[in-house]
């Protein structure tokens, strides 16, 4: 097991990274002062396979457990759901020395943190991540939300679990489509910020694909350790996180536009990173061969690499409504060569030419 601590100061947390780890989870709570009353926050099908093994830890080591599910899918990450869970808080006694433990993908892990944040002013939370891109990205530095029917994530807190336990084991039954999407999140690390991890994602393309859980405890940790060191620098977003956007820009407004249920979220990030590499080539940031050696890794792992029929002239109105542009400008994320990238301001028509899409 890997053992990688995020230096936040007195919200600093461990993050740990195994293969069949989910049975030490009471003791690692235990280990951190969290025991008592202890809320486990799923879903269905998550629980089905994995909430008897949590319980049963936490159990051990003398917690008091109450399951809480809430139902399966972004479309129930909203108060609606947020709301029967206090519920079920406050209907289970929870009080300030009791905790919660979110148990599933990043819409679990984002409805409970922000539960956790809320209720009675805050009690500690646990983040145990079952899908790659819960485990690689969405457990690992204290963004938490629902969403508004205005958008995605619109009500959140930041609010940093007490421990985030990974087992890479739990990957094993996810839906294959779900394991690429996840993927996607894992090359843009890579590309972004790592060069020789990029080349080892290359390397080992044949075991990762297999689920060898060596390979991925290896590669779970390195983007754990890259996230951390962002968020170490810029908990709260204000500059340097930013780089963690790279290929978002352009994913989420293709994500919105496809359609639902046409691109699955790591589906949309992996043509918004094609994207942003034709983009980093047309400014003089990479190489013809890097774009290339881009699209290969994300063919080989099933990623999609060229967009859906989209209308520009939507494109550019979403891309300009993204919270994150500002009067017009867009700050995007290129990449220089493969694994360092560089934000350079943009407006939406430029984007869009440079990426060799028409306005
Ligand atoms: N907080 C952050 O920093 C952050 C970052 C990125 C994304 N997010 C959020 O994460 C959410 C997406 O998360 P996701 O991709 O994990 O989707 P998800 O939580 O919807 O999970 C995907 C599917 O996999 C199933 N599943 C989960 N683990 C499984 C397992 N081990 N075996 C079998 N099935 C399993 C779930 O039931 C679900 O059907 C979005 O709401 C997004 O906004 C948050
Ligand atoms: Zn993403």
């Amino acid at each position: 097991m890997s053992v990688l601590t995020v230096n936040l100061g007195e919200n600093s947390y461990d993050i740990l990274i195994g293969g069949g780890t989910l049975p030490s989870l009471g003791r690692h709570c235990l280990e951190r002062g969290l025991s008592g009353r202890v809320a486990v926050i799923s879903n269905p099908a998550v629980a089905e396979l994995y909430a008897e093994q949590v319980r049963a830890s936490l159990a051990e080591s003398g917690n008091q457990v109450t399951l809480i599910l809430i139902p399966e899918g972004e479309e129930h990450k909203n108060a609606a759901t947020l709301n029967l869970v206090y519920d079920q808080l406050i209907q289970a006694g929870l009080d300030r020395n009791s905790y919660i433990v979110a148990l599933g993908g990043g819409v679990v892990g984002d409805l409970a943190g922000f539960a956790a944040a809320t209720f009675l002013r805050g009690i500690p939370f646990v983040q145990v991540p079952t899908t790659l891109l819960a485990q690689v990205d969405s457990s690992v530095g204290g963004k938490t939300a629902i969403d508004h029917p205005r958008g995605k994530n619109l009500i959140g807190a930041f609010y940093q679990p007490r421990l985030v336990l990974i087992d890479v084991e739990t990957l094993t039954t996810l839906p294959q489509r779900e394991f690429r999407a996840g993927l996607a999140e894992v090359i843009k690390y890579g590309v972004a910020m790592d060069l020789a991890f990029y080349e080892l994602l290359e390397r080992d393309s044949a075991r990762i694909l297999e689920m060898d859980a060596d390979c991925l405890e290896r590669i779970v940790l390195r983007c754990c350790e890259l996230k951390a060191r962002v968020v170490e620098q810029d908990e709260k977003e204000s500059g340097l996180r930013a780089i963690l956007n790279y290929g978002h820009t352009l994913g989420h407004a293709i994500e919105t536009l496809a359609g639902y249920g046409t691109l699955v979220h790591g589906e949309a990030v992996a043509i918004g990173m094609v994207l942003a590499a034709r983009i980093s080539l047309a400014g003089g940031y990479c190489s013809e061969g890097d774009v290339s050696r881009i699209v290969a890794l994300l063919g080989r792992f099933g990623l999609p690499c060229i967009p859906p029929r989209i209308d520009q002239g939507r494109l550019a109105e979403t891309l300009l409504t993204d919270k994150k542009s500002r009067s017009g400008i867009i700050r995007f994320i290129c990449n220089r060569g493969i694994g360092d990238c560089v934000v350079v301001n943009l407006t939406a028509e430029q984007l869009l030419t440079l990426s060799g899409l028409e306005v």
